[in-house]
């Protein structure tokens, strides 16, 4: 309350000052500079070893925009990477606080870069483009199988570039993401935009506390944690290739089919996920972080979580040790008609995606989770992520190398 109090009385000291100008003994300044608050003013550093808004900020941002491009028929090498020098550029500055151009800059100058992120990848669709061979597509990387029982939306699935910005500010990510496609004119044309968000930074003080989907759900909590050894192996590629340090991020926008779910018994709910709602304890007993306990049964002798429950087809264990981190953003974009389409900007990092995201989504089908009954995957993407952007790189420098 402070920091949002302090920041309205500075604003409206500015209006104040606008309004003076019509007074012709006052000279009206062209711009007021706003001091920032503690959410405005954060970085997380663009270059390192990793890039950034995979696994940080470790709480993911509350506002997100992923877009894919495509190149436009006949741009070559030269042309891709000189675009990707012109999002390097942009981006350092961007996520430093710093403008990138003439167009954005009042966009951004009085709101900092609000712990901005802007995470750049190549999809399958862009071998064989641009000079790029076919055959420097790793395997891992083949286009995800057609899973059974899902109806696509092309037009919005795929794509030879993929970008993630995030930032704890909706108008930054906005333009910064503006600014990305301004800079791509002329190379690459956007294909699909999708806008997510989550929890807003400093709305709770237990800022490593997992959100809520918006089934109402604590979603996230099995994740990989950055502080288990096998963290880095589940996400990071870890071989020698031109994807070094990189991950493998599949995107699927999934509609939650709420009208269902909410006429559903809050007991019914939590049988789907294995999971209480209110707590997120494991149906097998215990607080949200106790481990579940899959083979326990009730004094009815069935299984407290049940064998169809997402959580349990979804489970490493049940999975050859198959798993991702989910990072995902909430969508609700209202309709024609005064409805409304919500559900998860479904995002999942891994090192690969066979041994991620592609076995465990089969399992669930094969199993025929119980959350399927109401979900419907509507389209889907995979980009592969290089890694970090080194001093004096740009991203996805190695590609090229
Ligand atoms: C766990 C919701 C789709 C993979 C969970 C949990 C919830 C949840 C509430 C339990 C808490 C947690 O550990 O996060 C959803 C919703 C989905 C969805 C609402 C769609 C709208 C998917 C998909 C996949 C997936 C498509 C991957 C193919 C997982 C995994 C876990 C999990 C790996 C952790 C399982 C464990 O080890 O306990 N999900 N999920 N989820 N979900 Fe989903």
């Amino acid at each position: 309350l402070a920091v949002a109090g302090g920041a309205g009385a500075v604003a409206g000291a500015g209006l104040q000052l606008a309004a003076s100008s019509d007074q012709p003994t006052a000279a009206a300044p062209e711009t007021t500079t706003v001091p920032l608050g503690s959410v405005g003013d954060r970085i997380v550093p663009f270059r390192g070893a990793r890039q950034a808004g995979i696994s940080t900020p470790v709480q993911r941002q509350s506002h997100a925009r992923i877009a894919a491009f495509d190149l436009v028929p006949g741009a070559d090498a030269d042309a891709l990477r000189a675009l990707l020098q012109r999002w390097t550029t942009a981006a350092e500055a961007l996520t430093a606080g710093r403008p990138a151009g003439d167009r954005t800059d009042t966009m951004t100058a009085d709101s900092g870069p609000a712990g901005l992120t802007i995470t750049v990848g190549f999809g399958p669709s862009l071998f064989g483009k641009a000079d790029i061979p076919a055959g420097a597509r790793p395997e891992a990387l083949t286009p995800l199988p057609a899973f059974p029982g899902e109806t696509l939306d092309a037009t919005r699935s795929n794509g030879d570039l993929g970008v993630l910005v995030a930032a704890d500010d909706s108008v930054v990510v906005f333009s910064a993401l503006r600014t990305l496609e301004q800079l791509a004119a002329g190379v690459a044309t956007p294909r699909w935009q999708f806008a997510g968000f989550t929890r807003g930074r400093g709305v709770t003080t237990n800022e490593g506390a997992t959100v809520r989907n918006l089934m109402g759900q604590l979603d996230g909590t099995k994740n990989p944690k950055p502080s288990e050894a096998t963290f880095g192996k589940t996400v990071f590629v870890a071989d020698d290739g031109w994807m070094r340090g990189g991950s493998y991020l599949v995107v699927r926008r999934i509609r939650m089919l709420l009208d269902e779910w909410e006429d559903l018994p809050v007991a019914a709910q939590e049988q789907v996920i294995g999971r209480k709602k209110a707590s997120g304890a494991p149906l097998s007993g215990g607080v949200e972080t106790t481990p579940a306990n899959f083979g326990r049964r009730g004094s009815d002798g069935e299984l407290m979580i049940p064998a169809d429950s997402h959580m349990r087809l979804a489970t490493a264990a049940f999975n050859r040790g198959a798993a991702m981190l989910r990072r995902g953003y909430s969508f609700a974009d209202p309709q024609p008609g005064g409805g409304v389409e919500a559900g998860l900007i479904f995002l999942a990092w891994q090192a690969d995606p066979r041994t991620g995201f592609i076995p465990v989504q089969q399992n669930l089908i094969a199993g025929h989770d119980r959350l399927s009954a109401f979900t419907r995957h509507e389209t889907s993407a995979l980009f592969a992520m290089p890694g970090g952007v080194a001093t004096g790189e740009f991203l996805g420098q190695r590609l090229f190398d």
